[in-house]
């Protein structure tokens, strides 16, 4: 028998579109990078299982990868170490057990509208209250902190950030994270933040919410990163304290994150960092022409995405966004409507740029087609 809580959960508009998709579709509406992990990180993974790394790890996660992966955190944190790690079954679970650990009836939580499905499901399930905020076009896809403040009650016990942002492309500023950190820290309230895209930032430095406050869960992951979405393996850093609290939860949920890929995801941070750089580049041309080719058809209004890999334009069209990416989907192009990332995603389509710019250019000239057969 399925419980009410459960009953009451709706499937993700993402997943409902793929699966209206076929194969000839042009998939503008993937959230995963269309390229795979190098040659050799793979070649790692089956070496590890070759060498008989089956079984049970650490529930913590490996603790030379703790280790590599600490070293590259405390860029932003100096006194961060493997202690402050727990390597997770990706972003989806660090996110899940974080907020189950930290958050419960009674609180309210706030949460970045349009923004990644995961968020509302994972603090109603966790029994807290979720209450979006919104992040605009109009600025920069950058939450405004008076309208945190406006938002927050005496229940307010965490706010859930996302930079780069899904499905924005938004960047914070240092300005805005510092403002946002003030805030929280004068108000008590939990910063959990993901940062799954941390190392797809095109302009300038990512800013994370690792820094002087220790109120802060800082969630992560290998998926996009090193485009390993298969793979499950992220991470969350935050307190030590914490970690023990919160790998209590980790365990009795997953017992330890799968052993092979970590060794595999090791060798990756040590030696193959220059392919991420070099898809990150690659992502950026694509972002370019997506946008320019957005921005030239009628009704049309796309911002530079300062990170990810999706452009969010506006549509100006009379229908809804669910509507007109039907009429995109029958024509030979999946992409994702706005409003499947929350009532106020209304008025935009997410078009993910993880395709080939041939297939880019197709997908533009099937959305000119459409709007002119609008018009
Ligand atoms: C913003 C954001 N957070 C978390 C996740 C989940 O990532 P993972 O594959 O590590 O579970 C995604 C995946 O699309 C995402 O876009």
């Amino acid at each position: 028998m399925i419980n009410e809580r459960i009953r009451r959960m709706e499937l993700s508009g993402i997943r409902k579109m793929f699966e209206m998709a076929d194969e000839d579709t042009i998939n503008l509406g993937l959230g995963q990078p269309d390229f795979n992990p190098p040659d050799d990180v793979i070649e790692c993974y089956e070496r590890a299982m070759l060498e008989g790394y089956n079984g049970y790890g650490s529930s913590y996660g490996l603790p030379t990868l703790r280790e590599e992966i600490a070293k590259l955190q405390s860029k932003y944190r100096s006194d961060i170490s493997s202690d402050n790690v727990m390597v997770t079954v990706g972003a989806t679970e660090a996110l899940r057990i974080s907020i189950e650990s930290t958050l419960g009836p009674g609180d309210e939580v706030l949460y970045p509208e349009p923004g990644f499905v995961l968020y509302y499901p994972q603090i109603t399930l966790a029994g807290a209250k979720p209450i979006s905020y919104p992040v605009l076009q109009s600025n920069d896809f950058i939450p405004s902190v008076d309208k945190l403040e406006e938002l927050r009650t005496s229940e307010t016990k965490a706010i859930i950030v996302n930079s780069p942002g899904n499905p924005t492309g938004g960047v914070f500023t240092k300005k805005a994270v510092e403002e946002i950190t003030r805030w929280a820290m004068d108000n008590d309230i939990l910063i959990i933040s993901d940062e799954v895209y941390e190392m797809m930032v095109y302009e300038n430095e990512h800013v994370s919410f690792l820094g002087d406050y220790d109120n802060v869960i800082a969630i992560n992951s290998f998926s996009k990163t090193f485009a390993m979405t298969g793979w499950r393996i992220g991470f969350m850093v935050t307190s030590s304290d914490w970690i023990k609290e919160i790998g209590k939860l980790h365990y009795y949920t997953i017992a330890c994150p799968p052993t092979p890929p970590q060794h595999a995801i090791l060798y990756a941070l040590q030696d193959r960092l220059d392919f991420v750089e070099e898809m990150t580049s690659t992502f950026k041309k694509r972002r370019d022409v997506i946008v320019s080719r957005l921005n030239e058809i009628d009704g049309f209004d796309c911002l530079i995405p300062k990170g990810a890999f999706y452009a969010f334009p506006t549509i100006d069209y009379d229908l809804s966004s669910d509507k007109f990416a039907l009429m995109l989907l029958e024509k030979g192009v999946l992409a994702t409507p706005g409003n499947a990332f929350g009532p106020s995603g209304e008025g935009h389509i997410r078009f993910s740029y993880a395709n080939s710019t041939e297939n880019i250019h197709r997908a533009m000239d099937i959305l000119e087609e459409l709007v002119g057969e609008l018009a």
